[in-house]
């Protein structure tokens, strides 16, 4: 089965042509074009602009993507978009030439749940790092299954006892996780996007000085010699398996006000942001295992924007293999952590594959709608 998918839900414009086999993918050729430039100066993506982006953009991927694959209504079998939750403005026009694909080569157009993306960007075949020895090859990625999905819009712990079931057991009361590393950014006059820059900055910082390379409570910690800041880990605590990053971030605002020479400081720059990551990955880690614990998966999966987190991939993988060494760890490539068309092609996929009635399918050209703030089920 072959599958055109597009993702426009946010800042990143993305088609993909993914060949399916046996539940196997291969992605035959793909496209993705970014906006970082268009938003920057606003400090964070502007929906009007993202869509103008958009408009202009996903048209020349798509003929570029047709054109080279000789794509038409013989060759392609399925049409995957994202349907939401997202930018409004931004999730029209995907959805509007998904639909005028669909139409016009009379071909089932299934709409994607972008949170769902990402979790089956986790069935892309990658040989990605920090893998531990009970990392599985995606098809033989077992249920249940518990997902972590940490991006800019969500953070979400996710239940999976199979396929397009899903049930969320904890979930972010506030901020997202990467939504407050934009933030914190701001905040330290980093620039935007500030996930990758505040990981940077925290990675430097940590390999001059070891900072506490275990976060997990139950685990032996080792502190850091030398500590300037310190900031919460917000609901560390909790009896439940939400989080909450808002007041993270605005304690990364008041030690700023405290200690106004962060700005100017390199290396004090780079330790807050060290300090800032971990407590994130602290709360990350804690609430997993956590759950963990509880709903006894055999398989934890990592994914969305902040799963491209050097420092969240290794340090999850270890509190896995000390905690849990018999619960598989799944995790994205790097290049599919992040907002892409191949993980929509592939939901798409697993959809229609387990939709107990297709017919509807092929009439989504005339229904689908985009729904910024979309539920997750079937
Ligand atoms: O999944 P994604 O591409 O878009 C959404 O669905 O939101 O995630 C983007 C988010 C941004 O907040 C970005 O700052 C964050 O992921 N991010 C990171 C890293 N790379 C991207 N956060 C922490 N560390 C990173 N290396
Ligand atoms: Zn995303």
């Amino acid at each position: 089965m072959e599958i055109l998918s597009i993702e426009t839900s946010c800042d990143e414009t993305a088609v993909a042509l993914v060949k399916e086999k046996n539940s196997q993918f291969f992605i035959k050729d793909e496209y993705i074009s970014s906006q970082i430039k268009t938003h920057a100066p606003f400090g964070g993506v502007v929906p009007n602009l993202a869509a103008r982006d958009h408009l202009k953009n996903l048209p020349l991927l798509l003929e570029k993507i047709i054109t080279k694959n000789k794509i038409n209504s013989k060759n392609v079998d399925l049409i995957a978009v994202t349907q939401g939750p997202g930018l409004i403005p931004a999730l029209l026009i995907g959805t509007n030439a998904a639909k005028a694909l669909a139409y016009a080569w009379k071909k089932p157009l299934v709409g994607v749940h972008h949170v769902v993306g990402h979790i089956y960007a986790n069935f892309i075949h990658a040989n990605t790092e920090y893998q531990t020895p009970n990392t599985k090859r995606e098809e033989n990625i077992v249920f249940p299954i518990l997902a972590l999905i940490v991006s800019g819009g969500h953070t979400e712990l996710i239940l999976m006892k199979k396929h397009m079931d899903f049930k969320i057991v904890g979930q972010t009361l506030d901020d997202a996780a990467g939504e407050a590393f934009d933030k914190a950014a701001k905040i330290l006059d980093l620039g935007y996007p500030g996930g990758p820059i505040v990981s940077a900055m925290a990675n430097k910082f940590q390999k001059l000085s070891k900072v506490r390379p275990f976060p997990f409570p139950t685990i032996r910690r080792e502190i850091p010699q030398r500590r300037t800041f310190r900031l919460p880990r917000p609901m560390l605590n909790s009896p439940n398996f939400n989080f909450s990053f808002s007041g993270l971030k605005t304690a990364v605002l008041y030690t700023v006000r405290n200690h106004p020479q962060i700005l100017k400081n390199k290396k004090l720059t780079q330790e807050i942001c060290a300090e800032f990551q971990q407590a994130v990955i602290d709360v990350l880690i804690h609430k997993t295992i956590s759950a963990a614990k509880k709903f006894k998966p055999k398989t934890i999966l990592l994914g969305g924007g902040v799963s491209a987190n050097k420092e969240l991939r290794k340090q999850l993988g270890k509190a896995i293999e000390n905690t849990l060494p018999h619960i598989q760890y799944q995790l994205p490539d790097v290049k599919y952590s992040l907002d892409n068309a191949a993980m929509i092609a592939i939901a798409g996929y697993f959809k229609w594959k387990f939709s107990k009635n297709r017919k509807p399918f092929y009439n989504t050209w005339r229904t689908l709608e985009a729904n910024a703030n979309l539920r997750l089920k079937f």
